[in-house]
């Protein structure tokens, strides 16, 4: 029996399950089609992730997670967790020398009190950087980046796993760095400074470089690759690699691409996990199930290259519910992700759940 028939034969079990035990699946449905089975009824990734001995992930928003149905789905499928903007610089610095944890505290707290691991995200980027550090000159920056890292990695120590240290400091098309108030101002090596100083700050913590349009091999991926050799070369504490792995299904990375990728990052001696994945499908032709099931397949496809992968610590993918995705914002409306807008299963969570099952 081929993987489809396979899929559909769980879906209908999966069905009969949620049925049998008295709950109605959520989704509405055009008369004369069966309603796909609720996320808080379908098998938890988390299990299956589990048994492939990875990380599976979503990176989620404060305000939500008073929400039951929406952390009802989280806590049933991830045991890795981040948050979508609540540890970035502006959130909590928004006036100088005053920090404000509250908001990333409680991403932190309900990960950790639902078996969950978190990932730290993302101490130094140039966007979701206070206004005020614009104006500062090249000493005074100097002293806000250093006191920043090392207070909000000493903040979270002993509670998160990992940090995306530095995130998309190379240029778009992969030229050289991303030009940022950050290294015209402290130079090109505020990225290896900045992961001194998070190891000072917190021993423990894996630390990630964090990039999107390089997952699989290509210009940007070439410089991402050359920029943490060099790292490594020069001692800097740096341990992995984020691939952030925001794609469209109309023009995927192929599947042999990223794990040349990956091999030559692990080849350094790095990790490397898929830091923010989604996956837009606004321009693939067709009816919905054709396009729910291109989805599927990529999904499944790229989750399947890290499981391959022994370096490759999971995925975490940048929302769940297509209910709330910052795709919807940044390139328009999309269904990106492996949860519809009721919360019931899309074909893209089987994807990744065949995936992990290496199906
Ligand atoms: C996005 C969040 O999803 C938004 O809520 C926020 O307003 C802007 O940032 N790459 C990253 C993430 O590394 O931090 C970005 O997250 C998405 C792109």
């Amino acid at each position: 029996m081929n993987r489809i028939a396979l899929g559909f034969l769980g879906a209908v079990l999966a069905l009969q399950l949620a049925c049998s035990d008295g709950k109605t699946p959520v989704s509405p449905t055009a008369p004369g089609t069966t309603a796909p089975p609720a996320g808080i009824d379908v098998e938890p990734l988390r299990l299956a992730a589990q048994a492939a001995g990875k990380l599976v992930g979503a990176a989620v928003p404060s305000s939500s997670l008073g929400d039951g149905r929406y952390a009802g789905v989280l806590g049933r499928h991830f045991n890795y967790l981040t948050a979508e903007y609540e540890m970035k610089w502006d959130p909590i610095e928004r006036s100088r020398g005053t920090n404000d944890f509250g908001a990333g505290d409680a991403i932190v707290s309900y990960g950790l009190a639902n078996g969950m691991q978190v990932k730290g995200h993302a101490l130094i980027w140039h966007q979701a950087v206070p206004g005020w550090v614009g104006a500062l000159s090249p000493a005074d920056l100097r002293v806000a980046f250093e006191t920043h890292i090392r207070s909000v990695a000493e903040h979270y120590r002993g509670r998160v796993r990992a940090w995306d240290v530095v995130n998309e400091a190379v240029a778009d098309n992969g030229s050289g760095l991303r030009d940022t108030v950050f290294r015209q101002k402290l130079g090109d090596q505020y990225i290896a400074d900045a992961f001194r100083l998070a190891r000072q700050a917190d021993p423990q913590a894996l630390l990630f470089y964090n990039d999107y349009g390089g997952e699989g091999l290509n210009q940007k991926s070439d410089r991402i690759f050359e920029l943490v050799q060099g790292l490594r070369a020069q001692g800097v504490p740096i341990d992995g690699v984020g691939l952030q792995m925001h794609i469209t299904a109309t023009n995927p990375p192929s599947e042999a691409s990223i794990a040349a990728n990956m091999r030559r990052l692990a080849s350094l001696g790095l990790s490397v996990n898929i830091s923010e994945m989604d996956v837009r499908i606004r321009d693939v032709p067709g009816m919905t199930q054709a396009r729910l099931d291109v989805q599927k397949s990529v999904y499944r496809s790229v989750v399947a290259v890290c499981v391959a992968e022994p370096r490759c610590d999971g995925v975490t993918f940048w929302g769940f519910t297509d209910a709330h995705s910052w795709i919807d914002a940044q390139f328009g409306a999309d269904d990106p992700l492996l949860f519809d807008e009721q919360y019931a299963a899309k074909p893209a969570y089987y994807g990744v759940l065949d995936a992990l099952w290496r199906r």
